[in-house]
């Protein structure tokens, strides 16, 4: 999830270009670039890290005045977070500019191509590709107006994957052009002035007219024709006008009042983003950056997953996957304890970390001891090139997007996910035990980011229901098998936002102690598995409501579309979608996070800035 800016029109570009990258520069922060069009040529500067760094490089170093640029804000997928890799990329000639939000799918297949025909690479990114490709198409394409976007459109026909690409020609010093699939892009028109941008974050201090592009499209903004929007094959659209009535500071928040809200409603692109281009068509995973051989994968005979806080929750969720559809053992340990119990580890082992930072230490110390004892390490990390993947044998990456709120939410989603598929990947590996199940997960898995979405589209009943619990003093959470973890992300999320006590249990460890906590009217979630679950755990989760119920507890019930067997007994029922028991903590959670939300909200604390809390621990 990268930031995306560019403008046309009779101010410095550069100002405006610098101006909304610090605007969306929480969509990421691992480099900064720009490129202006001057004296018929393409002039660039690019620094790793923060915006800073490269606001830096050009003070020492000023670029020309310029009337049309573009600037770009990198979270990292493609290569790790370094100078050379920061965008824009320029094309071999020098002449095309292109900045990226995006995953190339068929990036390898492409470059190949590049190189084939003597193009040389400057940096590792899938980026740089279509780059060189729009150089070279251009040059097929006639002279004429319209030319460049032309030429984006027979390029955009080739990419598969997620894109939203925005490039500039130093042959047009008034045309850029823009093409999207699967990624955000909104054009803004000014007086006499246009802008793209990732979000209207942007361009919100100039502009509140905007145009949203539609799936597989291609915009070119010129400064005298305006604003053309096509589809892939050349049939102009007319795109969709909104005035966008939010001011700048709510505009970086996407509206939200908080970016927690905003987090909570990335997830269904957060899971897709996660998922993309490692489901293959024909149902095989295909995880090519988990570059451990797959003898040594055959020959793993336990994993433990280690991790800490809600990325340990996730570990929780994966213990179920993993073992049901490989038969390996799995352990799941907080990061604080592993190394100091002297865990039996060895070759053979395969230590799984989590860590969405990459940064926390505990689970640095963990991965570090796993290492010294000759295990096998694979990472899980939100993000690019940070010290926890670095220090790994193999990682996957999430692709959730910088997570700015403390609080853990699309991270976490994106987490399991990722477990699924580092499970599913294990069984290939190792040859299918459940082949038809496995089959069929694999399908319902692509359809996690819908479920997510229709569970979010229910959300305005949870709010106003954490409205009435602001003033409790205790909330209990109860799950049973994946519903479990799921519990105690609920009640961990409650703590840390709403400083209220709150408890997750293992719903049928209630009634040895826990139940003596119960009181008149305290609230009790419960996360009732699926009806479909294995050895009727639906119906012991059933009667555990009934049982706080009769001891006075206030029941709030997530359960899934169609199962009345909970309605005699709950207070509150929040319906989730029907989904695969495994899969189940995927859309169990997101009413949790909002609950949580809402209830800080509500008694006016900071929801992105927990106390006493930071984003990434750094010390033990
Ligand atoms: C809770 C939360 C923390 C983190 C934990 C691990 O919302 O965010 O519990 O999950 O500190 O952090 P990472 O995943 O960065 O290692």
């Amino acid at each position: 999830m990268c930031g995306i800016v560019g403008y046309v029109g009779p101010q410095n570009a550069l100002d405006v270009v610098l101006e909304g990258l610090r605007r969306l520069e929480y969509r990421g922060y691992d480099s900064a670039g720009v490129a202006v069009l001057a004296d018929g040529r393409q002039a660039t500067a690019k620094k790793a890290g923060k915006l800073a760094n490269l606001e830096k490089v050009l003070a020492d170093q000023p670029l020309p005045e310029s009337t049309i640029g573009i600037g770009h804000t990198r979270w990292a997928t493609h290569g790790g977070p370094t100078d050379r890799n920061a965008h824009p990329h320029l094309s071999a000639d020098g002449r095309v500019a292109v900045i990226h939000n995006g995953i190339i799918e068929n990036f390898a297949a492409l470059r190949a191509e590049c190189e084939s025909a003597g193009v040389e690479f400057s940096s590792e990114t899938d980026t740089e590709a279509a780059a060189h490709l729009l150089a070279t198409t251009y040059a097929g394409t006639p002279e004429g107006p319209g030319r460049l976007a032309e030429a984006m459109r027979a390029v955009s026909r080739r990419l598969e994957g997620a894109f939203t690409l925005v490039a500039s020609h130093a042959d047009e010093p008034d045309t850029l052009v823009a093409s999207r699939r699967n990624s955000p892009l909104v054009v803004g028109v000014g007086d006499g002035e246009y802008f793209l941008g990732s979000d209207v974050a942007a361009f919100i201090a100039h502009t509140r007219e905007a145009r949203e592009l539609g799936q597989d499209q291609v915009v070119e903004i010129h400064r005298e024709r305006g604003v053309t929007v096509t589809d892939f094959d050349g049939t102009v659209v007319e795109p969709t006008a909104y005035t966008v009535d939010w001011d700048a500071a709510a505009a970086e928040k996407g509206g939200h009042d908080w970016f927690m809200l905003k987090e909570i409603a990335e997830q269904p692109q957060a899971v897709a983003d996660t998922l993309l281009g490692r489901l293959g068509e024909d149902g095989r995973l295909v995880l090519d950056e988990v570059r451990l051989p797959d003898q040594d994968l055959r020959d793993i005979d336990k994993v433990f997953v280690v991790s800490c806080g809600t990325s340990y929750h996730a570990g929780l969720i994966a213990k179920y996957a993993i073992e049901h559809w490989t038969r390996i053992p799995v352990e799941v340990e907080v990061a604080s304890e592993f190394r100091y119990r002297d865990p039996v580890l060895d070759r053979s082992t395969l230590v799984v970390v989590i860590s969405q930072s990459g940064e926390t230490m505990d689970t640095l110390m963990a991965l570090r001891h796993a290492r010294d004892q000759k295990a096998r390490t694979l990472a899980i990390c939100n993000v690019n090139g940070s010290t926890i993947p670095r220090e790994s044998d193999a990682v996957l990456y999430t692709h959730a997007g910088p997570e700015i709120a403390v609080a853990s939410t699309k991270s976490f989603l994106a987490q399991i996910v990722a477990c699924y598929l580092v499970g599913l990947f294990l069984a290939q590996i190792r040859g299918i035990k459940y082949a038809d199940e496995v089959a069929a997960i694999v399908e319902d898995i692509r359809g996690l980011p819908q479920a997510v979405e229709q569970v979010l589209a229910q959300m305005e009943p949870v709010r106003a229901l954490g409205r009435t619990l602001a003033d409790a003093d205790t909330i209990l959470f109860l799950g049973r098998h994946v519903g479990f973890p799921v519990a105690l992300e609920g009640a961990l999320k409650l703590k840390e936002l709403a400083y209220i006590h709150a408890e997750g249990f293992a719903a049928g460890e209630l009634k040895h102690g826990p139940i003596a906590l119960i009181d008149e009217g305290t609230p009790v979630v419960v996360v009732v598995p699926s009806p479909r679950s294995r050895e009727s755990v639906h119906g012991k989760v059933v009667s555990n409501i009934q049982e706080v119920r009769a001891r006075g507890a206030r029941t709030i019930v997530i359960a899934e579309e169609g199962d009345d067997d909970v309605l005699p007994y709950a207070d509150h029922v929040i319906r989730v979608p029907r989904t695969p028991t495994l899969l189940a903590p995927i859309v169990t959670t997101v009413p949790l996070q909002v609950l949580a939300c809402e209830i800080a909200d509500c008694r006016g604390y900071d929801v992105d800035q927990p106390r006493n809390l930071a984003k990434s621990v750094t010390v033990e």
